[in-house]
C-alpha cells in the first residue's frame, strides 16, 4: 500500500534518532510491497531558527495532508534559561497537538525482560508490569486562558479548563482500550481540591452505566503517584488530564529500565503523530549515542494506525532481538556499546528479512 508519512526530527537528538526510525520503516516497507514517501519538515528550535515560528503553516499543511507523522523530540537548552523568550520550542508541539486535534496520547508502559535489572524498582515488583496511560492532550492548563502575568509582574496565574464533551471524548477512547485489553480503568484526578477535577469524576461516573463491562477505579493523582512505583502491576489502563499524564507518564517509563524505550501515539480528529516520550536530551546531540528504541518502537506504532500489524509485530520483534543480543547504545548495554546508528541499521536488517 502507499502512505505518505510527514517526518519532523525536532532538536536535540531527534533528527538521528528519526533516521533510525525512517530506515526500519524503509525497510519495512521493502520487505512487505508497500511504498512509503518520507517528507520532512522542521518544528522546534529548529523551525524558530529557520523562519521563527517553532509550527510553521507549511509543516502544518505537511502534516494535514500526510497518513501519518514521527516526531522526534523537541527543546533547546538556549531557551531553557530565558523565562523571557518570546517564542519557546515547545510551543511548536503544543501548537501541533492543538491544531491537528490530537486529544489522546497513548503511552504504553511495558518492561522488557532483559532490561529488568536496570529498573530502580526490584525485579519481583517490576517483571511483567504492562500497562497504559491516557493522557489527554489538548485540554486542561497547558491551555486554558486567562494565563499570563500581572502588569507589575509579581503574579502569575494558569488556568484549568475542561468541558464535558472533552472529558467524555478521552474517557471514551480509555474505555476502548480498556475492552482491548484486561478491562480495567483507572481514572486519575484530584477531585478533592479541584473543580476540574470534580466535573472528570461526575462525567465518568455518567459513562459507566454504558461501559460495565470494564471494571472503573478512580485515584487522586498523588496517590496514583505512589502506587506506580509500590505496585506497577496493579494497572491496565489509566486515563488523566493533560498535566498529570505529562508527569506520571515519565515516572512510568522510568519503572521500565530506560526512558529511552518508551514510545507514544497521539490521536484525534486529524493525523496521528508518533514519537517517543522522552526529550531532545542536547547533552547527545551529534554524537551517535542517544538510544534510537523509543523512536522504532514509536514507528511500530504508526504501523499499527496504519491498520499494519503484521508489519508492527516484525518491528517489536525486532527490537527486542537486539536487547537480547545486546546490540544496544551505551545507556543500557552490558558490555560494549552500539551507536545509535549501528543499532538502528541492525534493526532494519533484521525487518529485512
Ligand atoms: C511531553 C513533553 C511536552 C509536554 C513538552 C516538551 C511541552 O514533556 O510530550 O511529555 O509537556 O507535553
Ligand atoms: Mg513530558
Amino acid at each position: 500500500m502507499n502512505f505518505k508519512i510527514a517526518v519532523l526530527p525536532g532538536d536535540g537528538i531527534g533528527p538521528e534518532i528519526v533516521e533510525q526510525a525512517v530506515k526500519v520503516l524503509k525497510a519495512v516497507a521493502q520487505k512487505h510491497g508497500h511504498a512509503f514517501a518520507f517528507t520532512e519538515a522542521p518544528v522546534g528550535a529548529a523551525a524558530i531558527d529557520q523562519t521563527g515560528n517553532p509550527y510553521p503553516d507549511e509543516t502544518h499543511a505537511l502534516c494535514m495532508e500526510s497518513d501519518a507523522v514521527l516526531f522526534g523530540a523537541i527543546g533547546d537548552p538556549k531557551y531553557d534559561n530565558d523565562p523571557k523568550a518570546k517564542v519557546r520550542p515547545e510551543q511548536g508541539l503544543l501548537a501541533m497537538r492543538k491544531k491537528l486535534g490530537l486529544y489522546a496520547n497513548i503511552r504504553p508502559v511495558s518492561t522488557f525482560p532483559s532490561l529488568i535489572h536496570k529498573s530502580p524498582l526490584r525485579k519481583e515488583l517490576v517483571e511483567g508490569a504492562d500497562f497504559v496511560v491516557i493522557r489527554e492532550l489538548t485540554g486542561g492548563i497547558y491551555f486554558g486562558e486567562p494565563r499570563g502575568r500581572s502588569e507589575d509582574g509579581e503574579k502569575a496565574y494558569d488556568t484549568c479548563i475542561y468541558t464535558k464533551d472533552e472529558v467524555r471524548r478521552i474517557v471514551n477512547l480509555a474505555f476502548e482500550y480498556a475492552r482491548k485489553r484486561d478491562h480495567r480503568l483507572t481514572v486519575v484526578d484530584k477531585a478533592n481540591v479541584l473543580a476540574s477535577s470534580r466535573l472528570w469524576r461526575e462525567t465518568v461516573q455518567e459513562m459507566v452505566p454504558e461501559n460495565k463491562d470494564v471494571e472503573v477505579d478512580y485515584m487522586f493523582v498523588d496517590n496514583a503517584a505512589m502506587q506506580i512505583i509500590q505496585w506497577p502491576k496493579k494497572f491496565d489502563v489509566m486515563v488523566t488530564e493533560n498535566m498529570f499524564g505529562d508527569i506520571l507518564s515519565d515516572e512510568a517509563s522510568v519503572i521500565t529500565g530506560s526512558l529511552g524505550l518508551l514510545p507514544s501515539a497521539s490521536v484525534g480528529i486529524h493525523t496521528s503523530v508518533y514519537e517517543p516520550i522522552h526529550g531532545s536530551y542536547p547533552q547527545a546531540a551529534g554524537k551517535n549515542i542517544a538510544n534510537p528504541l523509543a523512536t522504532i518502537l514509536s514507528a511500530a506504532m504508526l504501523l499499527d494506525g496504519l491498520s499494519l500489524a503484521t508489519e508492527a509485530r516484525a518491528v517489536r520483534d525486532a527490537v527486542a532481538l537486539s536487547m537480547e543480543e545486546g546490540v544496544v547504545t551505551e545507556d543500557i548495554a552490558e558490555g560494549k556499546a552500539s551507536s545509535t546508528s549501528e543499532a538502528g541499521e541492525w534493526i532494519a536488517s533484521r525487518c529485512a528479512v
